[in-house]
């Protein structure tokens, strides 16, 4: 069991930023990712359509013997982990907006949180917001077109540069130390989104707790792969290859697939 692939999916090709994290943390691990960016994004779905997707997702995993699932989406997550987690008999590990730290550490008591807008209006999102964040001021963002931008290998166009120059001012007005990512795709902003903030307002992403969490996870289910040998990595998309390739190492090999 233990040789058994660690499956991952997103909407598409910002998961990566997380399978990078896993891959980092636990290189014996094989892995399968997949990238539904043929209906990226799914911030902007409603719930039901979100949870079909995420079913779909996972039961392509499934039928490839994933022994444990990372839904490496935030919207995926707060819209859909629940049900996934009592449908499918292996450990779901989600990704939520690290409002937590920032909320702690904030020092203007100003954080910032981009997220999708299926993310923002989520009740797991309001419900840990509630819980970690209700004395702070909390500037919610939607960052509407930037998942579209990034699947469309548009990274560090000037359309992505004015469009977060847009949704950064009334962080940056407010004066936030913090600004957390809510989505997967974002990480691959952070060298743009590190230039067009103020010096001491730091970045949080969810990517090395969750690797923490998948590790602990297997551990304690005895799903370790303890073997040394390289470990196999599989990365599908039924979008174009090339943009998830550009942002992978390339001895890691990107593969159409119409799932
Ligand atoms: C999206 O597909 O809209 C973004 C994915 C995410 O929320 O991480």
């Amino acid at each position: 069991m233990s040789k058994q692939p660690i499956g991952i999916f997103d909407s598409g090709v910002g998961g990566t930023s997380i399978w990078k994290e896993i891959h980092t943390l636990l290189p014996n691990e094989n892995t399968i990712y997949l990238a539904d960016s043929f209906n990226a994004p799914y911030g902007q779905k409603g719930k039901e359509t979100i949870i079909n997707l995420s079913i779909k997702n996972t039961e392509y995993l499934i039928n490839k013997g994933c022994k444990l699932i990372v839904v490496a989406c935030n919207t995926a997550t707060t819209n859909a982990i629940d049900l996934l987690r009592n449908t499918y008999n292996v450990p779901f590990i989600g990704i939520e907006p690290a409002i937590k730290p920032a909320a702690l550490q904030t020092k203007s008591n100003a954080i910032g949180i981009l997220a999708t807008k299926g993310t923002l209006s989520s009740a797991l999102f309001s419900k840990t917001s509630g819980m970690f964040a209700s004395n702070i001021n909390v500037i919610e963002q939607v960052g509407e077109g930037i998942v579209e931008l990034i699947e469309n290998g548009k990274l560090q166009s000037e359309e992505m540069k004015t469009l977060l120059k847009t949704y950064l001012k009334s962080m940056i007005d407010a004066h936030i130390d913090y600004l957390v990512l809510g989505c997967t795709h974002y990480p691959y902003l952070i060298s743009l989104l590190t230039k067009l903030l103020p010096s001491h307002v730091k970045i949080i992403d969810s990517g090395e707790a969750v690797a923490r969490q998948t590790k602990a996870i297997l551990e304690k289910n005895d799903l370790l792969n303890t073997e040394t040998s390289n470990s196999k990595n599989h990365f599908y998309t039924n979008g174009d290859p090339r943009i998830m390739q550009s942002l992978l190492n390339s001895k890691f090999l990107v593969e159409y697939l119409d799932f």
